[in-house]
């Protein structure tokens, strides 16, 4: 009887308690007249909904919006995010309002990077990042388009890409015949070629492909991003940062590591800097740094911030496209025909007296249809990097504080099967027209590299490394599954999502 009585207690308690909770949420509803907070996941104390995500968190959020809708929000431990889906909505919150959405939630893991100067992960989102972000566009660009040393190169970009290309593709060719049947991984290759693109730009520098400390930079620059991923507990519990974690000090070493890498290559280019002879990025941020009494924008920037863009570019110019590389690969193996009908596209417009160059790309619409492709199937960045509202900002009729945690889920946008019909299928062919055009309505749908003011800065460079890379491959070497190896499409979740390690049969065409 007593306890019965408890329980009646304890039982009208709870009902004012969650009446009490009703109009507390009531009232926070009310703020802003008309309009209500996202719904989404019941939280559990403490913990929010962390464990009401599965593994592929991609997935579960991509489920979740079934049942929520485009805009919902749930708790990853102590904090709040709110997660964006659907192609138009994800279009009215970056694009129509941008600048509302354009922060960087100020994660504790962000702000180790490049010692908190960071463009990309760690800057406060107003009027010097803005000059900040062209200051890295102009630099990257400049490089990129500047004029080739060689006359059969167009720019410098393209004199890069198309000389590790060829030395990538000779290399696997001679590793080829050293192992025969049992094929190879093409990673370390991949890796060291397309790293060291980014680094003659940025840094003047090629390395080969053994070199112990380029080696360790790059997987280290890789393990970074993979651990970035929107999931660190550090992120999500304050505690996390003060309690010993082995993850989180070998993640800030790595960082450690990574800027000094960057740091001696900076430093070095201090003491050597002439203004005659601008050599590489770097240079080009000296220089900018030295003239900049006449311009009144840039004094919003310290030279440090200003130099420390290369590792913005650097950072970024690699583990993206190797990753997109590495899918592009497993796609040709396991789809024979697709590579057969490249291949065809190679020989008719290139042929086969001299390499592919950039011009090639406009006349290639299978291929660029290939490659829009392997985004969107692998989708292998399901998220931007993680945004943050800079304002207070309604969308879709939900109010949305300011300084919100949002994720970008592009992953969804690439498998909705309202834009896609059946978004599960390999299939190139989508993209194109009858004329045999690409379709811009649908290549413009395909989401990996985020839009609207933090969309990426490298993203016509990234297309056009994988397209020369990828048909400098094709053009004189077949590349065939291994006799018996399973191809395994899936991915786990990651910041970039790399597939499972496979290895590739290569001959040589005749
Ligand atoms: C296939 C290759 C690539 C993919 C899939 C990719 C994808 C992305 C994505 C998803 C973002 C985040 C966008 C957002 O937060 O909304 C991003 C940002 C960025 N990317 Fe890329 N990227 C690639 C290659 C590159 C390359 C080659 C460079 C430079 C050389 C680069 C430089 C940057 C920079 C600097 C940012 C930060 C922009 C900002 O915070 O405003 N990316 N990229
Ligand atoms: C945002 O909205 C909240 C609640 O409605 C209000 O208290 C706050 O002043 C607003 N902030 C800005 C910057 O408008
Ligand atoms: C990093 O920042 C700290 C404090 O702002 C400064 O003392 C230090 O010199 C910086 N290190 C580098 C490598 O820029
Ligand atoms: C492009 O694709 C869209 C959507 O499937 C379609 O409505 C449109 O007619 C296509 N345009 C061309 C030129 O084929």
């Amino acid at each position: 009887m007593y306890l019965e009585e408890i329980s009646h207690t304890t039982g009208v308690t709870l009902v004012l308690c969650a009446f009490a909770l009703l109009l507390l949420v009531l009232h926070g509803r009310r703020r802003e007249p008309g309009c209500s907070l996202p719904p989404g996941p019941t939280p559990w104390p403490l913990v929010g909904n962390l464990f009401q995500m599965e593994e592929q968190i991609h997935l579960s959020l991509t489920n979740l919006r079934v049942q929520y809708g485009d805009v919902f929000q749930m708790k990853m431990g102590s904090l709040v995010v709110v997660v964006l889906s659907g192609y138009s909505t994800i279009k009215e919150a970056l694009v129509r309002k941008g600048e509302a959405f354009a922060g960087r939630p100020n994660f504790f893991t962000f702000s180790a990077i490049a010692n908190g100067t960071s463009m990309t992960f760690s800057e406060k989102y107003g009027e010097a990042w803005v000059h900040h972000k062209k200051i890295c566009r102009n630099a990257l660009k400049t490089f990129s388009q500047a004029k080739s040393r060689d006359s059969s190169a167009s720019c410098l970009l393209e004199e890069r890409i198309s000389a590790e290309a060829l030395d990538m593709m000779e290399a696997l060719q001679k590793q080829a015949d050293e192992v025969g049947d049992s094929g190879l991984d093409p990673v370390k290759l991949l890796v060291t070629s397309v790293a060291n693109v980014v680094c003659t730009l940025c840094f003047g520098k090629r390395y080969a492909h053994d070199d112990k400390e380029f080696l360790t930079i790059v997987n280290i620059n890789n393990e970074l991003l993979r651990l970035f991923a929107a999931g660190n507990l550090a992120d999500f519990f304050p505690i996390f940062r003060y309690l010993p974690s082995p993850s989180l000090r070998k993640m800030l070493e790595y960082i450690d590591r990574m800027n000094n890498f960057m740091e001696r290559h900076i430093s070095e280019h201090l003491i050597t800097f002439d203004r005659n002879c601008i050599r590489d990025i770097t240079d080009a941020l000296i220089a900018m740094c030295e003239d900049r009494q006449e311009d009144e924008k840039t004094a919003m920037l310290s030279d440090s911030q200003i130099i420390h863009s290369v590792i913005d570019i650097f950072g970024a110019g690699f583990d993206t496209i190797i990753t997109g590389l590495q899918w592009s690969l497993l796609y040709l193996i396991k789809f024979p025909d697709i590579q057969a009908k490249i291949l065809q596209e190679i020989e008719n417009q290139v042929g086969m007296n001299r390499l592919p160059q950039f011009k090639d790309k406009p006349n290639m619409p299978y291929t660029e249809a290939f490659i829009y492709e392997v985004f969107r199937h692998a989708s292998y960045m399901p998220f931007t990097i993680p945004h943050c509202t800079t304002d207070n900002v309604t969308l879709n009729g939900y109010f949305i504080p300011k300084d919100t945690c949002v994720f970008i889920n592009q992953y969804q946008v690439n498998h909705d099967m309202d834009i896609w019909g059946d978004a599960e299928a390999f299939r190139p062919e989508r993209f194109l027209s009858l004329s045999g055009h690409l379709n811009k309505t649908l290549t413009e749908k395909v989401m990996i590299f985020g839009i609207g003011i933090r969309r990426c800065l490298g993203d016509s460079f990234a297309r056009l490394e994988m397209f020369v890379f990828l048909t400098t491959l094709l053009h004189r070497l077949h590349i065939e599954n291994v006799p018996g190896q399973e191809l395994d499409l899936s991915s786990a979740f990651a910041l970039t999502m790399k597939p499972k390690p496979f290895r590739i049969k290569i001959s040589t065409r005749n």
